[in-house]
């Protein structure tokens, strides 16, 4: 039953996807690696980076800063609401001081997501001070100038204040929201922290929450906040030092339950709360776990390891650095390297969410939401 309803629902994607077109006409995203559009390739104060080869080359054909093959979730979106792909915000400021735009800002949206960021201020701000920090000497970080959520909303704040971005393309936009993911794994990695589990969370859903109070406030009526997928599963699991290649790491896939559960709870008290908002929340833990429990019906011969990396599950170096190997099929993988999906895994989410019913997004889809009129 499920399968046909999926399989009937994204073909009625495309059918229909042109009805969409003309209502939305912007998009703006905030987050972390897995919406970076480019954010942190125009940050030379951040070297959490994703702008060599062979990142890009499925589809751009060359690094554009996305942590994947390819296209993210908001740029199949913006291909289905007929609209171009948003610029990372730091490449529209350098176009703009260099007066290649004009000064006027782009009106098919923006992308502020930059990777490594998390919902917590704090999280992975202070790779660059502490000297024994696993992770610094693992990636090779130098620099850590990564733009937080909290400066995120404060760029965007600055547009609307200066009134570049009219309210009425803010009212009609769709705003985009996924962070948490850096939060869990800095919490398990590091070990540093007293906070208990169940504390941590609840920080993050607050901060989450500041968020969303705070783009409602600057006018965003059309909200779409994904949950966290299975965090534990990614095969940079592996850093841990007795992990398991064939179990997922269930204390971090706990942790990004329970985290979701409250984002989830957060978004269906402010969708009566709030006039006039309408905010949807995507199930993109339970989304994924239905594409590994059947990967042949989707296309998949590995669902466990990165398809470019290095050691164990490919989890143990980033892709493009070192002693790393590519799969000649990156559509049959459902991760890229050992943090992010694949360029293919990130249309089949685009499909559920657009067109999906409530086992994936909540309390209505991005179609829905695209054409609701009010
Ligand atoms: C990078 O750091 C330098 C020196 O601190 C600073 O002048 C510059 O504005 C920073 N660039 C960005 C994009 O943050
Ligand atoms: C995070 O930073 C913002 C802006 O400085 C601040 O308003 C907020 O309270 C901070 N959050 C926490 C938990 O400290
Ligand atoms: C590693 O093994 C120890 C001892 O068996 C256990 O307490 C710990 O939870 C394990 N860590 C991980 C990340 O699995
Ligand atoms: C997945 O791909 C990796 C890397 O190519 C390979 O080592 C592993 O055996 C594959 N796993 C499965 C189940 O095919």
């Amino acid at each position: 039953m499920e399968k046909f309803s999926f399989f009937s629902l994204s073909l009625f994607l495309f059918v229909s996807s042109a009805a969409a077109a003309g209502n939305i006409q912007a998009v703006f995203t905030f987050g972390d690696s897995i919406f970076d559009a480019g954010n942190n390739h125009f940050n030379p104060n951040c070297s959490i980076q994703a702008d060599f080869p062979p990142y890009g080359q499925s589809f751009f054909h060359h690094p554009t800063g996305r942590f994947t093959n390819g296209r993210t979730v908001t740029d199949f979106v913006s291909e289905l609401l007929g609209i171009e792909l948003q610029k990372p915000y730091l490449e529209v400021e350098q176009e703009i001081a260099k007066g290649n735009l004009d000064k006027l800002y782009p009106q098919n949206g923006i992308n502020f997501a930059s990777a490594g960021s998390g919902v917590l201020n704090d999280t992975n701000a202070n790779f660059v001070s502490k000297s024994s920090n696993p992770f610094e000497a693992f990636f090779h970080f130098t620099k850590n100038e990564l733009i937080t959520i909290t400066t995120q909303l404060q760029q965007f704040e600055s547009l609307v204040k200066q009134n570049k971005i009219e309210k009425r393309t803010i009212e009609r936009a769709f705003f985009f929201f996924e962070s948490g993911s850096n939060d869990v794994f800095q919490y398990y990695f590091f070990s540093e922290t007293d906070t208990d589990p169940k504390a941590y969370t609840e920080a993050m859903v607050e901060e989450a929450k500041r968020w969303l109070e705070q783009i409602y406030r600057l006018g965003a009526r059309r909200i779409s906040v994904f949950g966290l997928g299975p965090v534990g599963c990614v095969p940079a699991r592996m850093l841990f030092t007795n992990a398991s290649a064939d179990a997922c790491h269930e204390e971090m896939n706990q942790m990004a339950q329970r985290y979701n559960l409250g984002l989830e709870r957060l978004v269906m008290g402010m969708a009566k709360q709030y006039p006039g908002l309408h905010v949807t929340y995507g199930a993109t833990f339970d989304t994924v776990m239905m594409l590994r429990a059947q990967p042949q019906r989707f296309g998949y011969s590995n669902v466990s390891s990165a398809c470019c990396g290095e050691g164990t599950l490919g989890g143990m170096g980033q892709c493009g650095v070192g002693e790393y190997t590519v799969c000649d099929k990156p559509d049959e993988f459902l991760f890229w390297d050992f943090f992010h999906p694949t360029e293919h895994t990130y249309s089949l989410l685009t499909k559920a969410f657009w067109g999906g019913d409530q086992k994936r997004i909540r309390p209505m889809n991005l179609k829905t939401l695209a054409t609701t009129v009010y």
